[in-house]
């Protein structure tokens, strides 16, 4: 499966790398702004979030609702709080809306096929952002922008590799949430990064949908069955920081006992490795809505496009943290 996505994004041609309840009908948690529907010169974009899950989610809604309001596009924005069955009502309440561009970052990987052609049927073009699909049909959409997800994972497990040396090193994994591309490949890309290393172990992995809640909770489940813990990976800060209060409430020193390995770099994250509590984290860029603008502009106006835009990510230990934390926009 992991083998599969992995070829059909090489496959992609143009790799550019570059720096409440549903209210889809206009409303939305993040407010529509405009008129609604083509009409005039004025672009109208029906965005599908995933949700407000994580400190990198709110990042990512506030980039493109402000970038959509300095590129002078009408956004209709909606929450599906994490359900696909709810983005997919958004899309379609987009496309009766015969908005000029749909835009959504994907809940999970499968089942959007449905959903996709019904846009393509409208001529309405459709830009996956953040999140990929599997669908095998690529003329579903017409690009996606984001992150090199399964990097990130190697990265993470480079890290480790490093640090670990030959080691005994046990590992728990928090992984995000199930079926999402994120997690598909965050947990490939560790794996591909760690399977010459024998003294490396997985030794449990569980969701915790990318939420500090689920970090806790599940993080306290592993602390009960395993006593034999060192290093968390975590697939975002959110559930990492709530990894931390479990790991402090069993007596234990994060980043010291347990050395935790975490991906976003938002601010809370960055916070608590420049305090020594996490040890490393792999960059996600939230911030892509002036370039999801860009997009949305060339391809209404029919221009070709590359079918996948990644963004420029780094990594932070506790050094650089310190030092990237007074600049840091998220
Ligand atoms: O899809 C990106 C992931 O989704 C981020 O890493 C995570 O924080 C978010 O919830």
């Amino acid at each position: 499966m992991g083998k599969l996505r992995k070829r059909m994004l090489t496959a992609l041609a143009g790799v550019v790398a570059v720096t409440g309840l549903l209210s889809a009908c206009g409303g939305g948690s993040g407010g529509s702004t405009g008129s609604g529907g083509s009409g005039g010169d004025k672009i109208t974009m029906g965005f599908a979030q995933v949700g407000a899950e994580s400190g990198w989610r709110t990042a990512n809604t506030k980039s493109i609702q402000e970038s959509a309001t300095s590129a002078g596009i009408t956004l209709k924005f909606s929450d599906a709080q994490q359900k696909q069955a709810n983005q997919i009502q958004a899309i379609r309440s987009y496309i009766q809306q015969r908005v000029d561009v749909i835009a959504f970052s994907p809940v999970v990987e499968s089942g959007w096929d449905p959903v996709l052609q019904e846009a393509k049927a409208a001529k309405i073009p459709v830009i996956l952002t953040d999140r990929a699909v599997d669908s095998k049909d690529t003329s579903l959409y017409a690009t996606f922008l984001g992150s090199d997800f399964i990097k990130e994972g190697e990265k993470a497990g480079e890290w480790l590799v490093k640090d670990a040396g030959s080691k005994p090193t046990n590992v728990v994994e928090i992984s995000g949430t199930t079926g999402s591309a994120p997690a598909l490949d965050r947990a490939e890309g560790f794996r591909n990064a760690t399977k010459a290393s024998p003294n490396i172990k997985i030794i449990a992995s569980q969701t915790g949908d990318f939420t500090r809640a689920g970090g806790k909770q599940v993080m306290e489940a592993f602390l009960k069955a395993h006593k034999d813990i060192d290093v968390l990976y975590a697939h975002n800060d959110d559930e990492g920081l709530g990894a931390i209060e479990a790991i402090k409430a069993a007596g234990l020193t994060p980043g010291k006992d347990i050395k935790i390995i975490t991906v976003d770099a938002v601010h809370d994250g960055m916070q608590a490795l420049a305090d020594g509590e996490i040890n490393y984290i792999v960059e996600c860029n939230p911030l892509l809505g002036p370039q999801l603008m860009d997009l949305a502009k060339q391809v209404v106006d029919g221009q070709s496009i590359p079918k996948r835009v990644e963004t420029k990510e780094t990594t932070f230990d506790q050094a650089q943290a310190k030092e990237a934390l007074p600049s840091r926009q998220y």
